[in-house]
């Protein structure tokens, strides 16, 4: 993998990247041009089903097996969402895809449309972005000038618009259902699911949800074909290129193109430079602030592909790895995630809007100083009553209506298990002052 060439990120910091003209002049459209013109909806389904591309947004859900549900019967308009709210802490790399590259994930979007037969798409972006919500709005206005968008695109006679709507700043609309509530103009909150998006989405109508580095991939695998997909990476099950974004106490943080299945070592000491002054390495958490956190010991031989990640008992998620050297403090580092999370439910359910507050309240109790050396349990007990246990086989969590419960009490739960002697010495500590 070592002579590995970024696909997705090739074209980052060079001048005047985000424009049609310099994306024209790299080949640009090329592959939507095609999906246009000479291929059925079916087959471009058929290629990226071939192609495992699985979603990047954090569930890896396979991207071609999705399109698949979208009910072709149905005589509604059927939708396409591009999901680029970008909330989960640690998680940075589709704000770099858009910036440098917005026209990739706009082809990807009109790759994504044509399969599904959708001729108004949105991209959802986050508030807090208005930079890139605004150069997304220049691109869709140069490909609307420019025959890439609108009526009968490239020639065609398939029509197609693409309308950017920028969120309020809340991190639950990154989840699929709140997102399309949002943009529906109502509060985001989750629904329950079933019934899918992709059978009654947005306005009740089918709907395809996708992450902005899904998206991205798309071109290449309609120009190099599916055998080539899966043929980087570690295995061809959980294939592609992949962005990883490295955060905390490394040398170098950023994000970094590598091949799926790369090892989390490879990207902590050699990419992102090892820890500051060759301080030993604690742990990582592995695919954002949701995913379980895994020891120094955990991570050392971990391949960064969705069934490796799992099979340690963790995500890859988003692939933000925050990485903590022997200086971190994990029961502040549990009581960040925590906090994070009770502020972010958006209390419809009682044992997220309760537990996580209760959490919160444990936390405080500990960390100055009231604590009792029962809050361990009672926080395992807490997070289990939200989220219940860390359990991929059972397919379907849910003690709440969408996966922020598990979202908040998995990574919480490993942290206490894990380091449980750090929670207690906390408290013996805080005893004898
Ligand atoms: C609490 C929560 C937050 C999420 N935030 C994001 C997000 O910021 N961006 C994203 O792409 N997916 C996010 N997701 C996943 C989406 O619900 C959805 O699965 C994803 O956008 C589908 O795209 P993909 O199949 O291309 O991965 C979140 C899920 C949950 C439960
Ligand atoms: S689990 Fe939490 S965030 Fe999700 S719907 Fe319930 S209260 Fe809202």
């Amino acid at each position: 993998m070592s002579d590995f060439q970024p696909i997705l990120t090739k074209h980052v910091g060079v001048p005047g990247s985000s424009t049609l003209d310099y994306y024209m002049a790299h080949e640009g459209y090329r592959a939507a041009r095609r999906a246009v013109l000479e291929m059925s909806n079916d087959e471009i389904v058929q290629v990226v089903r071939e192609s495992n591309l699985q979603g990047r947004g954090g569930a890896g859900f396979p991207a071609g097996v999705k399109w698949g549900f979208i009910p072709k019967e149905s005589k509604k308009p059927k939708y396409l969402i591009c999901n680029a709210d970008e909330s989960e802490p640690g998680t940075f790399k589709d704000r770099l895809l858009i910036t440098h590259n917005p026209h990739q994930m706009i082809e990807g979007m009109i790759i994504a449309s044509k399969a599904i037969d959708c001729h108004l798409a949105f991209i959802y972006i986050r508030g807090e972005f208005a930079r890139e919500a605004r150069l997304l709005e220049a691109a869709l206005s140069e490909c609307r000038a420019n025959q890439v968008l609108g009526k009968g695109i490239f020639g065609s006679k398939y029509d197609l618009d693409i309308l950017v709507h920028r969120g309020a700043g809340a991190y639950i609309c990154g989840e699929e259902m709140a997102l399309i509530e949002s943009l529906e103009g109502k509060r985001g909150w989750p629904r329950i699911k079933p019934p899918f998006p992709a059978v009654e989405g947005y306005l009740r109508c089918p709907t395809i949800v996708n992450n902005v580095e899904t998206l991205s991939n798309l071109p290449h695998i309609i120009n190099e074909g599916a055998v080539w997909f899966r043929g980087i990476g570690a295995t061809a099950d959980s294939p592609g290129p992949k962005l990883y974004c490295l955060s905390g106490h490394v040398q170098r943080p950023g994000v970094y193109e590598a091949p799926m299945g790369t090892k989390l070592s490879h990207l902590i000491f050699t990419h992102a430079g090892g820890t500051p002054e060759g301080r030993k390495l604690k742990a990582v958490i592995p695919g954002g602030s949701s995913a379980p956190v895994l020891t120094a010991e955990e991570a050392e031989d971990l391949r960064m592909d969705f069934p490796s990640v799992q099979a340690a008992g963790s995500m890859l998620g988003s692939a933000g790895i925050i990485v903590m050297d022997e200086t971190t403090d994990m029961v502040q580092a549990c009581y960040n995630v925590a906090r994070f999370y009770a502020h972010e439910s958006c209390g419809q359910c009682t044992p997220c809007r309760e537990g996580t507050t209760w959490l919160t309240k444990i936390f405080q109790r500990f960390t100055n100083g009231q604590g009792r050396m029962e809050d361990i349990d009672l926080i395992l007990d807490v997070t289990d009553n939200i989220g219940g246990l860390i359990d991929f086989s059972r397919g379907s969590f849910g003690k709440t209506i969408c996966p922020f419960g598990e979202a908040v009490a998995w990574p919480v739960r490993a942290f206490v298990e894990k380091f449980r002697a750090e929670f207690e010495a906390y408290q013996s500590q805080e005893a004898a002052a």
